[in-house]
């Protein structure tokens, strides 16, 4: 990094080419943060970049070489980690699973976020004051059908965040889990659904008002500007027409 951004806080965000990680990214740099836009599409992280001040970063999370180059851009100091690289592959029941589409959701939702987590906790330890934030789902709290493969790698979110807090109790890091309900997102649905448009607008059909990703960066900005010492262990927010995962309000004419 330049000098200029040496001395600033810094910010890396995983997954910041669309939706919650670039809303995030975009929040983070208007608070005052160097933001590096981690994610598998150039062009998506370049005009982010050059759009923030930031510093584009073109990584693969599930892929150990390229987190590793990821680190070496990090250097020394790193201040807030927001581990939002993820997804949904697929919805079919488990009688009817797809062994691949598992594997790629425990790849991106599980062992990415912990690939990522330990090549940056050095210099997450070295500001004095560094945060860990997850993205995890309402999924990780749930079961719903057809949903098992993404449920259990975002449980797998969730308790991989309460154990690196167990561990790290007597270091300078907090570790904080956001879980959010119905985010729409240009692309959460359509990556599940593999394209599908009708599919994918099914998901929102008749709410009216389901989050956005501007919602979910705002309360990830808030949790990772909190004092050093307040942890927000986890913060769980859905829109107001989703009581529950399965009890939706929507609205049809
Ligand atoms: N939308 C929802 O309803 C919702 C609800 C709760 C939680 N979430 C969680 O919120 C996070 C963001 O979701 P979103 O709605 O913003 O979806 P999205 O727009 O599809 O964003 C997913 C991001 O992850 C990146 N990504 C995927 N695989 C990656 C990999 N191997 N390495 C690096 N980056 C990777 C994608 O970028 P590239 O393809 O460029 O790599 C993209 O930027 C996910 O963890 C998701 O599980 C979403």
């Amino acid at each position: 990094m330049t000098d200029s951004t040496a001395t600033r806080r810094t910010a890396v965000v995983t997954g910041a080419s669309s939706g919650i990680g670039a809303a995030t990214a975009r929040m983070l740099a208007a608070e005052g943060f160097h933001v590096l836009c981690a994610a598998r599409r150039a062009d998506r992280v370049e005009a982010l970049a050059a759009e923030i001040g930031g510093t584009a970063v073109v990584c693969d999370v599930t892929s150990e070489e390229s987190v590793a180059a990821l680190a070496e851009v990090v250097g020394d100091r790193l201040d807030v980690l927001v581990n939002n690289a993820g997804g949904a592959f697929g919805s079919t029941p488990v009688a009817q699973a797809d062994s691949d589409e598992w594997r790629r959701m425990y790849e991106v939702n599980v062992i990415g976020l912990m690939q990522v987590t330990r090549a940056l906790l050095p210099a997450l330890v070295a500001s004095g004051a560094g945060v860990i934030l997850n993205v995890g789902s309402t999924a990780g709290r749930i079961a719903y059908e057809g949903g098992a493969g993404y449920t259990a790698a975002k449980h797998g979110t969730q308790v991989v965040t309460e154990t690196l807090r167990l561990e790290l109790w007597d270091q300078p890091v907090r570790v904080c889990e956001i879980a959010p309900g119905m985010v729409k997102t240009d692309e959460f649905a359509l990556v599940r659904f593999e394209g599908d448009e009708e599919k994918a607008e099914a998901v929102y059909a008749g709410v009216a008002e389901p989050l956005t990703a501007e919602d979910v960066a705002d309360a990830i900005t808030w949790m990772v500007t909190r004092p050093p010492h307040v942890n927000i262990d986890e913060l769980v927010l859905r829109p107001r027409a989703q009581a529950a995962q399965h009890k939706v309000h929507r609205v049809f004419e």
